[in-house]
């Protein structure tokens, strides 16, 4: 069964076929779901999904982009949500110097808060990076503490700095991105990790895996990211899948009692 790690099933993109999605992924092997909110809209939006579906668990947070929704109130506001019983995570956060669409300070001073939040809240954290990868790691370290854990989703830096986060306890995310022929430092990243540090996810509807590379993802095209991982590392996609989903129940499901159906 596998355990998919970063989906955004509250997206528009959902809206037409959503409920028949869902019920297809829980029938075809999809165990757990994480959704993953960005925006103070979408963690409402996906404690609706966490409510209605046993199998789907939430995270909430702000991404870098969406940061200037946040002040004191609306933290406040913030950190209330993370007390839900289906929340497993505050995410997703970090920094994003991609799309810039607010200030580097902004983005650092937001992203430092939300860690702290999750380690007062003792919840696992989602860090999304990207072109932000000495001031993530600078980040990351200032927070680092044994009771601050998570993943790098989406990782799309290279072996040595993958190593950096594997030092600090940190797993990685992999998705869609690792079936790509272009993918040459990604897939290094992969043969180093070991499997017992690895999550599998999609980011979906975004990031789908060839053979359905552009077209709207979804859970279901998980085994195309667990294929292409066992490949890279000689191994069974069966161990891909059952290895990730153990790693994933560590994570956000660590001490917690009933952590699915
Ligand atoms: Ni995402």
């Amino acid at each position: 069964m596998i355990f998919e790690s970063h989906a955004h099933y509250d997206d528009a993109a959902f809206d037409a076929d959503r409920e028949e999605l869902l019920n297809q992924c829980r029938q075809q092997g999809i165990e757990t779901i994480i959704n993953v909110s960005a925006s103070l809209d979408s963690i409402k939006s996906t404690l609706a999904l966490a409510e209605k579906y046993p199998f789907i668990y939430g995270a909430a947070g702000v991404h870098p982009d969406e940061v200037g929704a946040l002040n004191e109130e609306t933290f406040a506001w913030l950190r209330e949500q993370c007390r839900h019983p289906k929340i497993a995570a505050v995410g997703e956060i970090g920094l994003d110097y991609y799309w810039d669409k607010e200030k580097h300070e902004l983005q650092k001073y937001w992203f430092c808060r939300q860690m702290e939040l999750a380690k007062e809240l003792e919840l696992p954290i989602i860090v999304h990076s990207r072109e932000a990868a000495a001031d993530t790691l600078e980040a990351v370290r200032t927070a680092h503490s044994p009771k601050l854990r998570g993943v790098i989703h989406c990782f799309s830096y290279g072996p040595e700095l993958a190593a950096e986060y594997l030092n600090m306890g940190y797993y990685i995310g992999i998705g869609g991105v690792v079936t790509f022929k272009n993918a040459k430092k990604l897939k290094e990243v992969v043969k180093m990790l070991p499997l017992e540090r690895i999550l599998l996810e999609t980011d979906c509807p975004y990031l789908a895996p060839e053979p359905n590379r552009g077209k709207r993802n979804s859970s279901l095209n998980l085994t195309y990211v667990a294929e292409a991982i066992a490949q890279l590392k000689g191994i069974e996609a069966e161990e891909v899948i059952r290895v990730t989903n153990e790693n994933a129940k560590a994570l956000y499901f660590a001490g917690k009692e009933s952590c699915y159906e």
